[in-house]
């Protein structure tokens, strides 16, 4: 596979006129430097820990807990979390080795273009618009319904013309979820140091009140709620034909709910609670000293978030009866179920403080992705223009930042979950795919870490992946599918004639 030799790498990889032609490490990290192109690096360890806590917990653990808990898995929705956990484990060990070796902007795509080659970055790339820009959506609408849950207890209502869609009420224009995009688009833009200050203090009042769920709520745990822990699976009419799991279509079975076979389709939909870790890397590019620093983000903040599911999943489903569970508002519902309301209004207002960050920092992975993909010229390079002084990519950031917009303010939460998490998952996939391959074909690179046991770690993290893809419903799979169809159209159209490799490829003719 290797065409570079150790001594001297050349500029961009190998076959460079082919869709598998690579951008060379050093090409990647060349980019960073040009004046016009270059993001200010002012990030630590500890901002990236607080970035990566801030966008991971949020509407998963405050919204999907519940909904899994009563459909799918019962009690045992912390063993969900625990599945789920693990396959983030697996893919953030590769994640980590890739991000400090490219601490480029980008994630996935650009690691996958400096490993796997063009069109595979260029997929991996379009799958994260997918990942980030419904996430945000996915995420404002959920803090929209618990800021008028708020309002609501105030004695504010606003008319349901204006409060979104939801299959209960029908249609309706999601007026808070549309402005709340609009609002941090305008952070983002205004510059990174300020948003990472933000997200510092909104982040402290989001872990209080989790902690504040788990102390508080220890007292009111009823040990007759956790029987049975596991319940037994039962035949399920809500998840036959193209909303059951692929797995089950594939290998025949009747659709069931609960069960065994219930904590993995409960982990495939909590998964959405630990996305957002793989946004730190996004951030390599802003960071003061990514080879150590990364690293050190992306696994404490997951760590962090892990323990913490686990927690407030046992203590929720002790508190009250799997089967009462309310699917808007779980957390401070099961306080209300136990007569303290307090607590429950002070879990919402937390709730929804911390779902601003989670939504901005999904909001600002979006934005660098869609920055790298246009330095390359594999998206139209005017969007990739720095601010003369804020120095962010305004342009990306203000397109992308008013389509989510409008698409979070039409949009129901349900099925765009799923869609987030197949793409997140598919990411996954490609990314320890690549720790394997740059190990082959790039040994000689420097990397402050190293993921162990290559490569049964990354073959393990990639067998995990599918098998949680294969546990969403087909119906993901078929948008999923529609959606990368699409992309590779436009990169047949567009980003193959504009990418900025064609000039690599010339100058090495003319050479
Ligand atoms: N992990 C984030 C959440 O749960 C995306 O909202």
């Amino acid at each position: 596979m290797s065409t570079t030799t150790q001594d001297n790498p050349p500029p961009s990889g190998r076959n460079q006129n082919g869709l598998f032609r690579t951008k060379s490490v050093e090409q990647s990290l060349l980019d960073t430097h040009e004046p016009e192109h270059a993001l200010k690096r002012s990030l630590s360890a500890l901002d990236l820990t607080v970035f990566g806590v801030g966008v991971i917990i949020g509407t998963g653990i405050f919204v999907l807990t519940g909904t899994v808990a009563k459909n799918n898995a019962g009690p045992a929705v912390a063993l969900a979390f625990v599945a789920a956990g693990v396959v983030c484990g697996l893919a953030a060990l590769c994640y980590a080795e890739l991000a400090s070796t490219v601490p480029v902007a980008g994630s996935a795509y650009t690691f996958s273009f400096a490993t796997l080659g063009e069109l595979p970055a260029w997929i991996i790339g379009w799958d994260l618009v997918l990942e980030f820009a419904l996430g945000t959506a996915v995420v404002a609408v959920g803090w929209s319904g618990y800021v008028r849950s708020l309002m609501d207890n105030a004695g504010w209502h606003l008319p349901q013309a204006l409060s979104g869609t939801s299959d209960a009420n029908g249609f309706g224009f999601d007026l808070l979820a549309f402005l709340l995009v609009l609002l941090l688009t305008g952070v983002l833009v205004l510059g990174m140091k300020l948003s990472a200050r933000v997200t510092s203090v909104v982040v402290a009042i989001k872990l209080a009140v989790v902690l504040l769920v788990i102390i508080a709520g220890a007292f009111f745990i009823k040990s007759e709620n956790y029987k049975p822990f596991i319940p037994k699976s039962q035949g399920s009419v809500t998840q036959s034909g193209l909303k059951a799991p692929l797995i089950q279509e594939m290998f025949g079975y009747a659709p069931t709910s609960f069960g065994v076979q219930g904590i993995f389709t409960a982990a495939a939909v909590v998964f959405f609670a630990f996305i957002g870790f793989d946004i730190v890397a996004t951030a390599a590019e802003e960071t003061k000293n990514p080879q150590r620093d990364m690293p050190r983000g992306i696994l404490g903040s997951l760590f962090i978030c892990t323990a913490l599911y686990v927690a407030v999943s046992v203590v929720v489903t002790g508190m009250q009866k799997y089967t009462q569970l309310s699917v808007d508002a779980p957390l401070a519902d099961a306080f209300k179920a136990t007569g303290h309301p307090w607590y429950a209004g002070v879990i919402s207002f937390g709730a929804a403080v911390g779902l601003t960050t989670v939504c901005m920092i999904l909001l600002l992975g979006q934005t660098r992705v869609f920055f790298a993909m246009s330095r390359d010229g594999l998206i139209p390079r005017f969007f990739s223009r720095v601010h003369p002084q804020f120095r962010t990519p305004y342009r990306s950031t203000v397109l992308l930042g008013v389509l989510i917009a409008v698409i979070a303010g039409f949009t129901s939460i349900s099925e765009l979950a799923a869609l987030v998490n197949i793409g997140t998952l598919f990411a996954f996939v490609l990314v320890a795919v690549g720790v394997t391959i740059l190990r082959r074909t790039r040994p000689d690179l420097p990397r402050s870490f190293r993921t162990p046991w290559v490569p049964v770690l990354p073959i393990a993290s990639v067998c995990a992946s599918l098998w949680l893809m294969l546990n969403l419903p087909s119906e993901t799979w078929v948008r999923f599918a529609v959606w990368m169809v699409i992309g590779v159209v436009v990169y047949f159209l567009y980003g193959r004639q504009h990418s900025r490799m064609n000039d690599t490829a010339r100058m090495n003719d003319a050479g």
